[in-house]
């Protein structure tokens, strides 16, 4: 096994399961383990665990509890409010629109739409990735049903206009999904302000466990279920719910609402500390994504004449991600730094760092000194031109 790294700067991927969080979680396991959904009094102390946790996830995006439906996490509540949309309101219409720098659990989805005979708008990002509410507003036909752009993309971090998106699907009469699932718990969150229908979220990336999350539906709309069973979650998402999860995200949710404007400010002034540090200590290192438009923990910066994957192979004190990914056949460049425009050589040659709340101010020092150690020695590596 390797070893493992001493700071994880790569929150984005997951976060830390906070220890507060694991302490409410453990009496679900062993005193109170019933099925939330028995009659009997193991069930019900189970159900109202359930129910509370309920209350408090609503409460942090602003909805009410009847609307938060609990599910495995982001990629199946986006599978289920794409899929679910579509065939809910297929006889409506035909067209979905989105944009090109989603995650894959909205891309896939919505690819799979367009093999059932549905038609796909993929919508173009400006160099800071965000799309153009103008743009969106034209893309939408008296055929569209569904438009789900994500609020904050997990590679740059780019919080996209959503409250102006809803409003424009709001006056055209078209559902808007958003996958919030990077910015629940980072950035206030409120889905009346938002104007959105249906919206994305999990745990795991918020200090909770992993395996669960939540699809917000707001109340009077309508989705097909994907999976059919119990009649669970108001027979939407059967299956018996994983209470010690749904209890760890409730607390997780609780502690956001307290703890998230602390946490911004730490984080920001930590992005703040590493860009400084990285720009002062190495020559050619180019942001990616806007200087300030971003989730307060996202920093995505290429090193000029650098490969990624070498640059995250050779960081052996921190963990952090690099903009490529790993097909069968070759090392792709991240399609979202693509779509911005940024050229494949520098797409190559970027790294996300994700800093979240059990980071410190010294660790970043310390990420600044041995990044700034490998670029200088892979640097030397490359021959002369
Ligand atoms: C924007 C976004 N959507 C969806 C997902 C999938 O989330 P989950 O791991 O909960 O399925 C992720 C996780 O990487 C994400 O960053």
């Amino acid at each position: 096994m390797t070893a493992r790294p001493a700071i994880y700067l790569d929150n984005h991927a997951t976060t830390r399961t906070d220890p507060r969080v694991v302490e409410a979680m453990l009496a679900y396991f062993t005193e109170d383990f019933g099925n939330a959904a028995s009659v009997h009094g193991f069930g019900q102390r189970a159900l109202s665990a359930v129910e509370a946790a309920r209350e408090t996830i609503a409460g942090l995006v602003s909805a009410t509890a009847k609307e938060i439906i609990f599910t495995s996490g982001a990629t199946e509540s986006n599978n289920l409010a794409i899929k679910g949309a579509a065939a809910m309101y297929r006889r409506h219409g035909n067209h979905v629109v989105t944009s090109a720098i989603e995650h894959r659990a909205v891309l896939d989805p919505c690819r799979r739409l367009e093999q059932q005979g549905f038609r796909a708008t993929y919508l173009p990002v400006d160099r800071f990735g965000l799309i153009d509410p103008d743009e969106l507003a034209n893309a939408i036909t008296p055929q569209t049903i569904l438009v789900s752009v994500m609020l904050a993309n997990n590679e740059v971090g780019a919080i996209e206009p959503i409250a102006e998106i809803g409003a424009i699907c709001r006056r055209k009469k078209v559902l808007l999904h958003t996958d919030a699932t990077q910015a629940v718990g980072k950035i206030p969150v409120d889905v009346e302000a938002l104007n959105v229908d249906l919206l994305s979220l999990s745990a795991h990336k918020m200090y909770g466990p992993k395996g669960v999350g939540a699809l917000y539906v707001r109340r009077g709309v309508r989705l097909e279920p994907i999976l059919d069973g119990g009649g669970h979650e108001r027979g939407m998402r059967s299956g018996t719910l994983p209470v010690p999860s749904v209890v760890g995200f409730g607390k997780a949710c609780e502690l956001c609402v307290m703890e998230m404007e602390r946490d911004a400010e730490r984080c920001l002034a930590m992005r703040r500390c590493l860009h400084d540090g990285l720009t002062a200590k190495i020559g050619d290192v180019t942001l990616n994504g806007h200087p300030e438009g971003r989730l307060p923990g996202n920093l995505n910066v290429s090193f000029a004449g650098v490969n990624g994957e070498a640059l995250l192979m050779g960081l052996k004190t921190i963990a952090v991600s690099s903009g490529s990914a790993c097909t069968s056949a070759s090392v792709e460049p991240s399609y979202v730094l693509r779509a911005m425009g940024v050229p494949d050589e520098l797409a190559h040659a970027s790294i996300r760092f994700g800093i979240g709340r059990f980071n410190t101010m010294e660790e970043m020092t310390i990420a600044v000194d041995e990044v700034a150690r490998v670029v200088r020695r892979l640097r030397a590596m490359q021959p002369a031109l």
